[in-house]
């Protein structure tokens, strides 16, 4: 028995080749700093190359440019990994990309994968990119692939950072009025990850929403911003249409190299004629009424009883990152 348990710590410990994916983005990219700083060997799926990708190749990484919905390049990012991570961002395609990945893995022999969901999956999410990802990890428990754990964390910490530009204004007007959630940060999401990724036995099959320590409303998100970085912030709750206006506003425009680029890409197309509601347009709209209605709520341990660290606080965070909001 202490024989077994010994192999299984070595085992454990053992350097991975782990590849991760969406990995010039928030959770990628923290989990590949992690990854290589634990001693692993890391792949990390690029959709293009850039500053972004570079420095993940100067932290260490072998970089791979590909498209999750190009199977070739998918089951090519896949060969000699033994871990992977799925991260798909909010644009049409994830049931494809899913089974792709799967397939992927199962053909090499991927024994561990941690898939990216959202706290809003569910089969009767109105938001098509939240049931998505509900069937997203359907398709994984039915593909075989051993040890896959799905993560649903709420709104991230870092959609203060995609709200930056309205903030520097003194302004954070948003669709959400009395709802909470605990902001969660992509850095301890990855930690999750990693640790996951190191260890995926023990989580085979489970389903963990991640959250951060404390609910709050976005009013009081504002003040605690205002707080910290010493400027007032007026608080306005507004209709879902004219938070979108605004986000695609000259005065919120994003800068091209921030890390939610596939987020604003669809902002990068305004003027080009489009019909009807963007798959993201239609994923916000729903999930702020999910907020409103609870969705988005609760607190838990988990980030700190996997990832091993507390959970980031608003204030934490906003300090962090302070330079960005002034
Ligand atoms: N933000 C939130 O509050 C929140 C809350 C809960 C769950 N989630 C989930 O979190 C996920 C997003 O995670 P994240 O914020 O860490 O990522 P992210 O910052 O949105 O980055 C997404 C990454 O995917 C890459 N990518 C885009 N299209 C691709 C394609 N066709 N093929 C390959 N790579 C592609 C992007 O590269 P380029 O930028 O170069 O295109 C980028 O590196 C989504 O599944 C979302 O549902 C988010």
């Amino acid at each position: 028995m202490a024989t077994c348990q010994n192999e299984e710590s070595a085992n454990v410990t053992k350097a991975l080749n782990v590849l991760i994916t969406g990995a010039t983005g928030d959770t990628g990219g923290f989990a590949v700093a992690q990854l290589l700083e634990k001693g692993h060997r890391v792949r990390a799926l690029a959709h293009r190359k850039d500053d972004r990708s570079k420095k993940l190749e100067d932290l260490g990484a072998e970089v791979v440019v590909g498209d999750f919905l190009d199977f070739d390049a998918v089951r090519s990012a896949m060969e000699g990994m033994q871990r992977a991570y799925f991260c798909y961002p909010i644009i049409p395609g994830i049931i494809q990309a899913t089974a792709y990945f799967a397939q992927a893995a199962k053909e090499v022999g991927v024994d561990g994968i941690v898939n990216m969901s959202q706290i809003s999956a569910r089969r009767e999410a109105k938001s098509h990119s939240a049931r998505n990802h509900w069937l997203a990890e359907r398709v994984f428990d039915w593909s075989d692939v051993p040890n896959v754990a799905h993560i649903r964390p709420t709104y991230f910490a870092e959609w203060l950072l995609y709200m930056a530009p309205m903030i520097k204004q003194g302004v954070m007007q948003v669709p959400f009025s009395s709802g909470r959630h605990a902001p969660v940060a992509a850095e301890d999401q990855a930690r999750v990850i990693t640790e996951i990724l190191e260890n995926p036995a023990p989580h085979s099959g489970k389903i963990y929403p991640l959250y951060g320590p404390v609910e709050m409303t976005y009013e009081e998100i504002s003040a605690e911003i205002s707080r910290v970085i010493g400027k007032p912030i007026r608080f306005q709750s507004v209709s879902f249409d004219e938070f979108w206006e605004i986000l695609g506003s000259a005065s919120a425009y994003m800068p091209i190299a921030h890390v939610t680029r596939s987020m604003y890409g669809e902002f990068e197309r305004k003027g080009q004629p489009r019909t009807g509601e963007s798959y993201l347009a239609q994923h916000l709209r729903n999930v702020s009424i999910d907020h409103t209605n609870g969705v988005f709520a609760g607190t838990n341990d988990v980030i700190e009883s996997i990832g091993g660290r507390p959970p980031t606080t608003v204030e934490a965070f906003v300090r962090a990152n302070r330079q960005t909001f002034l």
